[in-house]
């Protein structure tokens, strides 16, 4: 399973790419205005140091006006997928964008009717949002089971890019499912580490090796 990093935040993407789980980057309109910095420079400097996709969503609703900021938005950086809402404007621009082979990513996706189609639409990525599901009494997790069993039984080429991930349970259920990609906020991804009895276990041995009264590096 490939891991994008959801945000906005250059200095937090810098510090994970050394961990080595920074496949792609996925941003919105909510998380670019929480870094309170100009669209087209955070993408460029994300898409400057990190190879995968980048998404970046359009912000009109209207076929032409999406079409004209997704060619834009895919100018910025070879590696920049446009991301467009699940609504029939959306769509038709995904197709056309398709066309053009610009990478895309459809988002919003809330059912596993829409994410068909989107991929009928040529979608690279559909982004179901488990944890905004999950807000609202349902099963967030079982749309990505879903859309995993349809995709499958017509061989579309679409990847099922788990999104809202709000726990480390989310993220083992989406791979667990077989989810191509999960995309996760930061938080989340140092929260996948964890474990009380690597702590404790780290914790006994360091104990015992400070006992010995040896240095490995002494010698
Ligand atoms: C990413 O593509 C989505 O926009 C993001 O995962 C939404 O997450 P949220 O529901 O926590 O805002």
């Amino acid at each position: 399973m490939k891991f994008f990093v959801d945000t906005a935040d250059i200095k937090q993407i810098e510090d994970l790419i050394p961990t080595g789980f920074v496949d792609g980057v996925t941003t919105n309109p909510s998380l670019i205005a929480k870094q309170g910095k100009d669209l087209s420079d955070t993408i460029k400097s994300i898409c400057s140091i990190v190879s995968g996709p980048v998404s970046a969503e359009v912000a009109a609703t209207d076929h032409p006006t999406m079409m004209e900021e997704g060619k834009y938005l895919a100018s910025l950086a070879k590696n920049v997928a446009v991301k467009v809402p699940l609504t029939v404007e959306g769509l038709k621009t995904c197709k056309k964008l398709r066309e053009q082979q610009i990478m895309v990513n459809v988002t919003l996706c809330f059912s596993a009717a829409q994410a068909l189609l989107a991929a009928k639409a040529g979608a690279s990525f559909i982004s179901p949002f488990v944890g905004r599901l999950d807000d609202i009494g349902e099963k967030g997790i079982s749309l990505i089971e879903d859309i995993v069993i349809i995709y499958e039984n017509y061989g579309f080429e679409t990847e099922v890019l788990a999104a809202s991930i709000r726990t480390t349970q989310h993220v083992i259920d989406a791979a667990l499912i077989g989810a191509h990609v999960a995309t996760v906020p930061p938080k989340v991804i140092y929260e996948l580490y964890n474990h009380e009895l690597t702590d404790k276990g780290l914790k006994a041995f360091l104990d015992d090796w400070a006992k010995t009264g040896q240095s490995i590096l002494s010698k």
